[in-house]
């Protein structure tokens, strides 16, 4: 019998001393992650933005309006009221949000460069910056990226 216990007693001591420590290190990784990646730094291109401006005229200016102010029946993408919702949830729910569910009259119709060329749109008619790299959606990067109202109107 003290063959068997002694062994489960030790791995237990040993994930309590470990446990603090991956802790520390998750905590160290959220920190990093939440440096790595802001909507401040520019993380579209122009280029990008303008590409998402000619699909969003195309598939999603009926319902939302061309000026992304909304109408009667659907909501506004821009702005105060838009942020309301938005803020502080992270960029890769709106972009699956967007991907899952629009146009809600053929969802998920676009190809993803195309769906995260209307984020970039988003984001810059939002007020955020335009940066050096593409948005993409590599290995959940998206998910990182927080949603905050430093953008303008
Ligand atoms: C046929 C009308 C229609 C079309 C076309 C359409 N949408 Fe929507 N959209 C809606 C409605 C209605 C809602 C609100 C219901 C919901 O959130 O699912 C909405 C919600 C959204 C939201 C969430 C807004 C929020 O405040 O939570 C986003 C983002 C969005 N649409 C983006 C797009 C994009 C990008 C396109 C083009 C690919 C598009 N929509 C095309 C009707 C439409």
């Amino acid at each position: 019998m003290m063959a068997i216990n002694i062994p489960v007693h030790r791995g237990r001591i040993k994930s309590a001393r470990i446990a603090p420590i991956l802790f520390c290190l998750a905590t160290l990784g959220t920190l990093a992650a939440a440096n790595a990646a802001s909507l401040s730094d520019g993380l579209y291109r122009a280029e990008q933005a303008a590409r998402g401006a000619e699909t969003y005229r195309a598939v999603c200016s009926s319902c939302h309006a061309l000026d992304l102010r909304g109408n009667s029946n659907s909501p506004g993408l821009r702005g105060i009221g838009f942020l309301f919702i938005w803020e502080g949830r992270g960029l890769g729910e709106l972009y699956t949000k967007m991907r899952s569910t629009m146009p809600t009259d053929n969802p998920g119709s676009l190809t993803e460069r195309e769906y995260l060329d209307l984020l970039a749109f988003l984001l810059e008619r939002n007020g955020y910056p335009a940066g050096n790299t593409e948005l993409a959606n590599v290995s959940g990067e998206l998910e990182t990226v927080v949603i905050s109202a430093a953008g303008g109107n």
